[in-house]
C-alpha cells in the first residue's frame, strides 16, 4: 500500500460515509461530517514556507528503490537484529514504511543544524532516487557535487525545513504508539523544528527540550559576549508516553535503629499552607515519650492532619529530635515506595552525559584519527536510549553520522544484559580527499560501519577475556547472549525493471525499453537481493529469519519459520509446487518467468496452493 493509500485507508476507517463510489473523498461530505470543526476563516495559525506544498508531494511519491544486502560488510548477517542502511534517509524511510510500521520505540536524530556550512541533501520529489544515484556516482560514474546550504541563500531556513519535514512525517509512521523521538538541535533552528514537530506530532505531544551543556570551556571568541555552551534535545511522543525517569538514590536509605520494616530515610513534614488557609494543619506536635511540644511555622503548617499524625506516631513513623529547637521528621521506608523511579531533570547532568569533546575523543580513540566532526558522546546517547527505550526495543537513528547510537545501544545492552536493537541510516557523504589517512574511508558511512565493527571487535575481545578468566573459577560466567552483529544494506535501484514513462518517444528508445522489459527482473540481480526486495515489499523486517531449503531438487527460501516461502527458481516443476504447498505456508511468492509460459502449470499451482490453505500465492 502506498503512503497516500495508507492515509486514505485511515480516513476511510473513521469516515466511511465521505467516500464516493469511485473510492475518492467527497470533500463537501467531509466538511458536513466535521461540521463546526472545519475552520472556514481565511486567517489561521500555522506555519508556511516556500516549498511546503512540495513536501507533501515528496512524502506521497512512492520509492522505486530497494535495499540491497551487503553480506560481506556485515557481521553475523544471518542472525543479527541490528541494521546499518547506507543511503538517503528519505528514500530509506519510505522503503521501511511497510515492514516497520508502528514498530520503532525510539528515534534519535542529530540532523545537520543548518550552520551555513552544512550540506543539505537536495530532495527532488519526482526523481529522488535519480538524485541519489547521481550523488553517489552510480549514474555517471563521477558523483554529482551538491553545495552546502549557505546563510546568504535566500531560502536558507526553507531549504532546511523542506529537508526535515518529509523525513519527520514519514518517521512518525514507524513509531509505536508509545514511541518517542529525540532530536538534537541548537538555537539556529530550534524554533522552526518545534513548529514543524507541532504540526506533525501535535503540540500536545511535545514532551520537553532537554538542555545539554555541550561545550566544556567558555568560548572566548564569541562576538556577542556570550558563550553559547548548550544545545537542546527536543522530545516528542507519538501519542502517550513518558520518559523512564531516574532511579532513586538507594544509598540515602539505611537502618540505624534496626527497624523491622527495613531501610528508611527521614523526610521533612512541613506543609504549604498558612494557618488562615488550612487551620487543621496548624497544631503543636507532642513527643509522647518526653512530653516536649513542637510547633510548626506559621507560613507552612504540617503536611498531615492531627489524626493522620497521631496514627503515624502510633506506628512509630515519626522521629522526634533530641533538642527542643529541632523539628520532628518522618521515616520513609524503601520497601513502601510505590516506585523507585524519580523524575529526570531537563538539565542534563554534565558529569553523567559528557561534552562534545568526549565524543570527539571517543571517535579518535576507536578510529585512530579525528575523521568525524562533532560526534555525540556515547554517554549522552546512552542516557537518552535508556530513557526512551527498554529491553528488545528498536532504536532508529536516520542521521547516524559516525553511528554513536549503535555504540551506545551495544554498550547499554552489555551493561544491562539487554537486547535493544539499532537501525542506523547514513548517507555515503563523500570525505574530502586527504581528510583521512585511511584509504578505505571514502564516505561517512564507511567511517560509521568501521566504527561499529571496531566496537564489536573490542567487546568480543573483552567478553572472551572475561570468559577465559571465569573458566578458571568455580562459578563460570553469566554473560548473556548479547547481539554483537549488524546487517548492512545499501539503497539501490529496484531489481524489477520499471517502464520508464519519461524516456524519449523515439522508436529506438521504445525498442530499448521493450528489450529491457522482456524479463522485468534486472539481469545482474542476485537471488539474495531479489529476496530482500520481496521481503520489504511483503512487509517483513530486514532481520527476519530466513533459511534456505531444498525441495524437489530446487532451492526455496523459508521466511519467518515457514510463514512465507519464496522460490526464485527460473524453472518451476509440479513436484516443487506440491512440495512448497505441503509445508503449508500462509504465503508463497514465485517468479512468473519460472512458469516459462506454461499456463497449465500456473493454473495447477494456484489450485494446489489453495487446497493446502495458502492464503496468498503471488508471482512476480
Ligand atoms: C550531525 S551528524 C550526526 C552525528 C551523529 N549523531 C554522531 O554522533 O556521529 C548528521 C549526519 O547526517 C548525515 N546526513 C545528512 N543528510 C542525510 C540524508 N539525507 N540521509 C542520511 N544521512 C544524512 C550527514 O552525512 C551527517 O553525517
Amino acid at each position: 500500500m502506498s503512503i497516500p493509500e495508507a492515509q486514505q485507508q485511515r480516513l476511510k476507517e473513521l469516515f466511511p460515509e465521505v467516500f464516493t463510489e469511485g473510492g475518492k473523498v467527497d470533500w463537501d461530505r467531509l466538511r458536513l461530517t466535521l461540521g463546526e470543526q472545519v475552520d472556514v476563516g481565511k486567517e489561521r495559525f500555522g506555519m508556511n514556507w516556500p516549498g511546503k506544498a512540495d513536501c507533501f508531494k515528496t512524502i506521497q511519491q512512492p520509492s522505486i528503490a530497494t535495499l540491497a544486502p551487503a553480506r560481506e560488510e556485515s557481521i553475523d548477517f544471518d542472525t543479527t537484529q541490528n541494521l546499518f542502511i547506507e543511503g538517503d534517509n528519505l528514500e530509506v524511510l519510505k522503503l521501511l514504511q511497510k515492514s516497520y510500521l508502528g514498530k520503532i520505540k525510539m528515534i534519535y536524530i542529530d540532523p545537520p543544524y543548518n550552520t551555513g556550512n552544512d550540506f543539505i541533501y537536495p530532495d527532488n520529489y519526482s526523481e529522488n532516487l535519480q538524485t541519489y544515484l547521481e550523488y553517489t556516482g552510480q549514474v555517471d560514474g563521477e558523483g554529482r557535487k551538491f553545495n552546502t546550504n549557505a546563510e546568504t541563500d535566500g531560502r536558507f531556513h526553507s531549504k532546511w525545513m523542506n529537508m526535515m519535514y518529509p523525513r519527520l512525517f514519514l518517521s512518525k509512521n514507524l513509531m509505536k504508539e508509545d514511541g518517542l523521538v529525540f532530536i538534537s538541535i541548537n538555537d539556529g533552528e530550534v524554533n522552526n523544528l518545534r513548529m514543524i514537530c507541532n504540526e506533525i506530532f501535535g503540540e500536545e505531544c511535545f514532551v520537553t527540550a532537554l538542555i545539554w551543556k555541550s561545550r566544556q570551556n567558555v568560548d572566548s571568541r564569541a562576538q556577542s559576549g556570550v558563550s553559547i555552551d548548550h544545545e537542546y534535545i527536543v522530545i516528542y511522543c507519538k501519542s502517550i508516553s513518558r520518559l523512564k525517569g531516574k532511579e532513586i538514590d538507594k544509598n540515602k536509605y539505611s537502618n540505624p535503629d534496626n527497624d523491622t520494616r527495613g531501610p528508611w530515610m527521614s523526610n521533612n513534614m512541613l506543609g504549604l499552607a498558612t494557618r488562615a488557609q488550612r487551620p487543621n494543619l496548624h497544631y503543636d506536635l507532642t513527643d509522647p515519650e518526653t512530653g516536649i511540644m513542637y510547633s510548626c511555622p506559621e507560613s507552612s503548617g504540617w503536611r498531615y492532619s492531627k489524626e493522620a499524625m497521631d496514627q503515624k506516631i502510633k506506628d512509630k513513623r515519626i522521629i522526634f529530635p533530641k533538642k527542643i529547637d529541632g523539628r520532628p521528621r518522618e521515616k520513609i521506608f524503601l520497601n513502601e515506595l510505590s516506585s523507585t523511579q524519580t523524575n529526570f531533570s531537563s538539565l542534563l547532568d554534565e558529569d553523567l552525559v559528557g561534552h562534545t569533546l568526549n565524543g570527539t575523543r571517543e571517535v579518535r580513540d576507536i578510529l585512530g584519527e579525528n575523521i568525524f566532526s562533532f560526534p555525540k558522546p556515547v554517554s549522552l546517547l546512552k542516557v537518552l536510549v535508556e530513557q526512551g527505550s527498554a529491553e528488545d526495543d528498536i532504536v532508529l537513528d536516520f542521521f547516524a553520522g559516525s553511528s554513536t547510537i549503535a555504540h551506545a545501544v551495544i554498550k547499554l545492552n552489555l551493561e544491562n544484559q539487554q537486547r535493544r536493537r539499532f537501525i542506523c541510516v547514513q548517507l555515503p557523504e563523500p570525505i574530502e580527499t586527504g581528510q583521512s589517512s585511511n584509504k578505505d574511508f571514502k564516505t561517512i558511512s564507511d567511517v560509521s560501519k568501521e566504527r561499529i565493527r571496531r566496537v564489536i571487535a573490542h567487546v568480543r575481545k573483552e567478553q572472551n577475556e572475561k570468559q577465559t578468566e571465569a573458566k578458571k573459577t568455580l562459578f563460570g560466567t553469566d554473560l548473556k547472549d548479547i547481539d554483537l552483529g549488524f546487517k548492512v544494506f545499501k539503497l539501490n535501484q529496484s531489481n524489477f525493471n520499471l517502464w520508464k514513462t519519461d524516456t524519449e518517444k523515439s522508436a529506438e528508445s521504445i525498442i530499448k525499453q521493450l528489450e529491457l522489459n522482456i524479463s522485468h527482473i534486472s539481469r545482474d540481480a542476485s537471488q539474495e537481493a531479489i529476496l530482500f526486495e520481496l521481503l520489504l515489499k511483503s512487509g517483513f523486517e530486514l532481520t527476519t529469519l530466513v533459511s534456505k531449503e531444498a525441495i524437489a531438487g530446487k532451492s526455496v527460501f523459508s521466511v519467518a519459520e515457514g510463514e512465507l516461502f519464496v522460490c526464485l527458481e527460473k524453472e518451476l516443476t509440479l513436484e516443487l509446487i506440491k512440495g512448497i504447498a505441503e509445508k503449508r505456508p500462509s504465503r508463497v511468492i514465485c517468479l512468473d518467468q519460472g512458469f516459462q509460459n506454461n499456463d497449465q502449470l500456473k493454473t495447477n499451482a494456484v489450485q494446489i496452493m489453495k487446497s493446502k490453505g495458502v492464503i496468498k500465492f503471488q508471482t512476480v
